[in-house]
Parts: C-alpha cells; structure tokens; sequence
C-alpha cells in the first residue's frame, strides 16, 4: 500500500513580528528566514518521516528546485512532481510572540495541473492505494472523481477553505480532516458533536478527523460495525511557531492509519509529532522523525 499526495509546494517567507500587521500600518518585522512549505509538501514530508511509502505529485515552478530535493532527501518520490513555467508558489507568514501565524498565499506553479498529469499519474495508483488531497491546487473535483474510479482512498484536507470546494463530491472522500475553523465553515454548527452530525448525515461514509489546537483531537470513523469514536487531549507544550502542525498531525495520522494501528494509537502518535514540531521554527524543517516520535511517546 503506498500514499499519493497531489499537492502544493510554497517556498514560505517567514517573519517573526511582535503582532500581525494591522491595516494601514507598516510594521517593522524582527527577522526573515525562507523556508520549504506548502500544505501538500508539508505532509508529504510527514507521511515520509512516519514511514510510509510516499509520493508527491503536483507541478515544480520556477525558483522551487530546494524544494523538491527536500521532498527526494526525505525519501519521498518525485517521479510526478512537473516542471512548469510559471512562479513557484509562495507563502507570507507572519509569526507573533506566542507562536501563532497568519498566512497569505500565492498560487502560481500549484494551479498549473492539467488533467493530462491528473490521468497519467493516478495510472500508477489503484484499489486501497490513499491519495492525500488539500486545497492549494486546482482542478480538486476531477482528482477526486478519477481517484474514487479507480479505488483508492481519498483523504481531503480542504485548507483553505473556500467556494472552489463546492465543486468536490465529498461523498466520494473517505477521510475529512479539519480544524474547528473548517469544520464550522463545512457545517455551519461551531459545536464538534454537531459538525459531526451535519457532516455525517450528508455523506455518511466519509469518516472525520477534526484537530482542536490546545483541546486536542477528536474522531469518528465510519465502519461496517457502525461508528467508532475517538478523543485525544493536546501534549502541552510551550509553542514557538504553530506553522505545519495541522500537516504534521495529518501525514502521523494517515501513516499510522496505513500501518494498521488502532484509532486512539493513530491519533496519540499524530498528537505527539504535531507537538514536537510546534516547538521548533518553520513548516516543513520543525517535523519530526518517527525515532523522536517514537522516542517521546516511550517517555
Ligand atoms: O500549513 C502550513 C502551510 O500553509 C505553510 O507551509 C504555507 O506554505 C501554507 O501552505
């Protein structure tokens, strides 16, 4: 079984600031540092690190060769990562005091995938294979409906969460993983029990992961036997940049899943590395690898 993630790559321009930028204020930031990012190359990294057997596809854009020579030196393949002539696509981050960011995205080489890459990639996946999708990439409906067609598992993270993503047949998903912000957005409840509730009548086999910052995480999964439900408190530690732990708790969590493990196992180990790499600066450089995660948890 092996993990295909379609998906974005952002070189991040990261500034560390004493608060965000307000409107109409110019604002002197303490620090610049450029670093790999991207949803889909962030989880990539994490699904690599977990131990599973990972590919990225998605289109390379001008000026982003550091970051597919990150994704090859974790060990993840790059065989349907394109060249395209366009702009890498690129993050702005500011990072305040209490290691909380606010991010601004631009596009570019991530909405260049043609169906044509779409078909020829999907070709070499089949029955029980995971395809990781999120939403910083273009043509999501079509990945979704050829992904389902052949059988494989779609796990959708729809990061950002924006109009594009009514076009997506999410019945057709078989995980949904949000944070509380998306899973109102997707609902329109603010109550986790209710978001489930919405979300499971309108697509009752799609099963939901839904990450609560400092409370934790919480999921159901939809079984032949009916639904099983699971709850994991947040791993207190002093945060320093929050930047990628929703993609490091993703890439733990589908690893562990691919690996057979127990639902509460699955969830206490994506805690655990999405704790870690709070505590240390950046997007993809603050993940941890599966001996620190295996280390922590044996603490
Ligand atoms: O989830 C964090 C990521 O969001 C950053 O690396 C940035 O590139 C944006 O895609």
């Amino acid at each position: 079984m092996k993990v295909l993630n379609f998906g974005s790559l952002n070189l991040d321009y990261v500034y560390a600031v004493d608060h965000f930028v307000q409107p109409g204020e110019t604002l002197s930031s303490l620090s610049q540092k450029v670093v790999p990012g991207g949803k889909g190359l962030n989880q990539s990294v994490a699904l690599a690190r977990a131990g599973a057997e990972t590919y990225h596809a998605g289109c390379l854009g001008v000026g982003g060769g550091m970051l597919r020579d990150l994704l090859a030196e974790n060990g993840v393949d790059v065989t349907y990562l394109l060249p395209v002539d366009e702009l890498q696509g690129n993050a702005v981050i500011q990072v305040n005091p209490s290691g909380e960011n606010c991010i601004l995205l631009f596009g570019g080489s991530n909405q260049c995938i043609a169906p044509s890459q779409v078909e020829e990639t999907l070709a070499a996946f089949g029955e029980g294979d995971y395809l990781v999708l999120q939403n910083e990439i273009n043509d999501l409906p079509f990945l979704v409906d050829r992904a389902f067609a052949r059988g494989m598992k779609i796990v959708l993270n729809p990061s950002p969460f924006n109009e594009k993503l009514r076009a997506v047949d999410f019945g057709k998903l078989s995980w949904l993983l949000v944070n509380e912000v998306e899973a109102a957005q997707l609902s329109g409840s603010e109550e986790p029990e209710n978001a489930w509730a919405v979300i499971h009548e309108r697509y009752p086999a799609v099963s939901l992961l839904l990450t609560l910052g400092k409370a934790g995480s919480r999921a159901w999964r939809v079984t032949p036997d009916g639904v099983e439900e699971a709850i994991q408190p947040a791993f207190p530690v002093k945060a320093v940049d929050t930047t990628a732990a929703g993609d490091t708790y993703t890439g733990y969590f589908i690893g562990a899943l691919m690996e057979g493990r127990p639902l509460p196992e699955c969830m206490r180990r994506a805690s655990k590395a999405s704790s870690i790499g709070v505590t240390r600066p950046g997007a993809a450089p603050s993940i941890p690898t599966r001996a620190e995660v295996d280390a922590a948890l044996a603490e």
